[in-house]
């Protein structure tokens, strides 16, 4: 039994290694960047967070959407920690299409960040999740259980992934990616380092622009993030004072029975 169980096991090691390799032609090449809300009691960091909302809309909201975040949201517990009015002073500076007007209106708390179609580029909400930066080995997703699905790192691994050779395929020219699956994409490097100055004074050289823009769009995937953690940590402390309730009245219970053993 034992024996057939290990043969499967290794025939099945040797198919998805085989199918790994076989997949795996362009290695992209994803950074292990340290992020603040990492491991189970990992936290946003709320100027991080702000700073990442600064680089996007300096810079990535010219041709990024992110239609699934609402301008009230930046006021949410966990987030950017914003001001309901700061919320409000900022969405000011967008316009929305109401359809109800039939026209552009200024933006209210209650609409979401526009969605930005105009370069054909994909909208940033849920980047995040959609990618995943760690792999294997040998297709068995063990670095995922040790370092994460690792979309972010892959968010700030694109960011300075860029080595500075072009080349132009049916007219559109295509920017080399260390960490873009395939080598070859066609957005120009949006940062370059120094793209923004911080109103915090925090470093603004590539490396950091990439780890806060980074950060940010892990929030704007995940905005419970913090809540879903504590949840899941009352959750195991009231298992834990649960198994000890049931173990404790399981004795007693049985006392009766188990206690006098010469009585059997
Ligand atoms: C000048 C327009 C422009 C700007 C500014 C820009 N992007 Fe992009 N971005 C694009 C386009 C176009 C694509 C699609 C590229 C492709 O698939 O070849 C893209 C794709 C992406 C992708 C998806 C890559 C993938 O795995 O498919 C990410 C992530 C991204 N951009 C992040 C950013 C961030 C973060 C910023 C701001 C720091 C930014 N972009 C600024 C045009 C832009």
């Amino acid at each position: 039994m034992i024996r057939k169980l290990a043969i499967s096991a290794v025939a099945a090691l040797g198919l998805s290694g085989g199918a790994a390799l076989a997949a795996g032609g362009d290695e992209a090449h994803v950074d292990d960047f340290a992020f603040s809300f990492e491991g189970p009691f990992g936290v946003f960091d709320q100027a991080q967070l702000q700073r990442g909302l600064q680089i996007f809309t300096e810079v990535c909201s010219s041709c990024h959407g992110l239609q699934y975040l609402y301008f009230r949201n930046l006021a949410d517990d966990g987030g950017p920690g914003y001001m309901p009015d700061q919320a409000r002073a900022y969405a000011a500076g967008f316009e929305v299409y109401d359809p109800e007007l039939e026209d552009f209106r200024t933006a209210t708390p209650a609409d979401r960040f526009p969605a930005v179609t105009s370069v054909g580029a994909p909208d940033l909400s849920l980047m995040a999740k959609a990618r995943a930066g760690f792999h294997g080995p040998f297709g068995l997703g063990i670095n995922q259980v040790f370092r994460g699905m690792g979309g972010p790192e892959y968010i700030a691994s694109l960011m300075t992934g860029y080595t500075g050779e072009t080349k132009e395929e049916a007219g559109v020219t295509l920017y080399e990616n260390t960490a873009f699956p395939g080598g070859w994409l066609s957005m120009a490097p949006p940062l370059l380092g120094e793209d923004v100055e911080y109103a915090d004074g925090h470093a603004n050289d590539l490396h950091h622009e990439a780890e806060d823009i980074a950060a940010f769009l892990m929030w704007t995937a995940e905005p419970k993030m913090m809540a879903r953690k504590q949840a899941g940590f009352l959750g195991v402390i009231f298992l834990a004072v649960l198994s000890v309730l049931l173990y404790l009245s399981n004795k007693r219970l049985w006392a009766g029975v188990k206690g006098g053993k010469s009585a059997g």
